[in-house]
């Protein structure tokens, strides 16, 4: 029997969004939606995000990845520098970010352009990294098609063997890329499909680096 069509959940966790007290920077909001989310049981991985990417023709791809650190300045996410999304981001920058928090009835949306970190910063969080984590990032070439899941095996047992008791260095194909938003969309379900929507757009120019003096305009969209 299919009965998907009779799947529904009334929305009532939340008081509705008031958008007059709301702040006036989506990073201070995010940051307390983000807490919530870290803190509330059943909510796996709440800093995965599904990101979407768009090649020169407009091709899309969408996959999860995890957020590692944000400030106003942009969201951080590490991956491969020759994988698929690396290859869209070089052909184009925009990326679409959505944070699926279901069990707080919630979706953070986040439009924004990618940029690569520096080196250095990438260094940092990889040096922090288990060495397990360190290996593997040597052992893939992100997004290839490979023959057998036994090569990855045997190239990871060959790279332990080649760094034991050193430390591993940083791949040059391996970092980090810096998301800094445009738009975000903070969205809560409400009775009814009443729900709430409440955007921040800034127009500030993709030259100017964000910060926390960024000016952003607040605008309450229908469901
Ligand atoms: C929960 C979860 C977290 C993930 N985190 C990352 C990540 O932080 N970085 C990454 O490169 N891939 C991550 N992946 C794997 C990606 O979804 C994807 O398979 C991989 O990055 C290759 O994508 P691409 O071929 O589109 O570049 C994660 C997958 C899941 C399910």
């Amino acid at each position: 029997m299919n009965d998907i069509s009779q799947m529904r959940t009334v929305f009532d966790k939340h008081e509705p969004l008031d958008i007059k007290t709301m702040p006036d920077s989506p990073v201070k909001l995010f940051e307390q939606w983000f807490e919530l989310a870290r803190h509330t049981e059943h909510l796996a991985e709440p800093n995965a995000f599904v990101l979407s990417t768009a090649n020169h023709a407009g091709r899309l791809r969408t996959r999860t990845v995890l957020l590692k650190y944000f400030d106003h300045h942009g969201f951080v996410f590490f991956t491969n520098y020759h994988s698929q999304k690396a290859h869209d981001i070089s052909e184009n920058p925009q990326v679409s970010v959505c944070f699926p928090w279901y069990p707080l009835q919630r979706q953070l949306l986040i439009e924004g352009r990618a940029e690569k970190i520096s080196q250095a910063e990438s260094l940092k969080y990889f040096a922090s990294r288990p060495k397990e984590s360190q290996i593997g990032a040597w052992v893939s070439q992100q997004s290839q098609v490979i023959d057998s899941r036994q090569l990855l095996i045997d190239k990871a047992k060959q790279l332990a063997q080649r760094f034991a008791g050193k430390s591993v260095p940083l791949p040059d194909f391996w970092g980090g890329y810096r998301i800094r938003p445009t738009r975000f969309e903070f969205w809560q379900g409400q009775p009814g499909r009443l729900h709430d929507r409440i955007q921040y757009t800034t127009t500030e120019l993709d030259d100017k680096v964000l910060d926390d003096s960024t000016i952003w305009e607040k605008q309450r969209l229908s469901p």
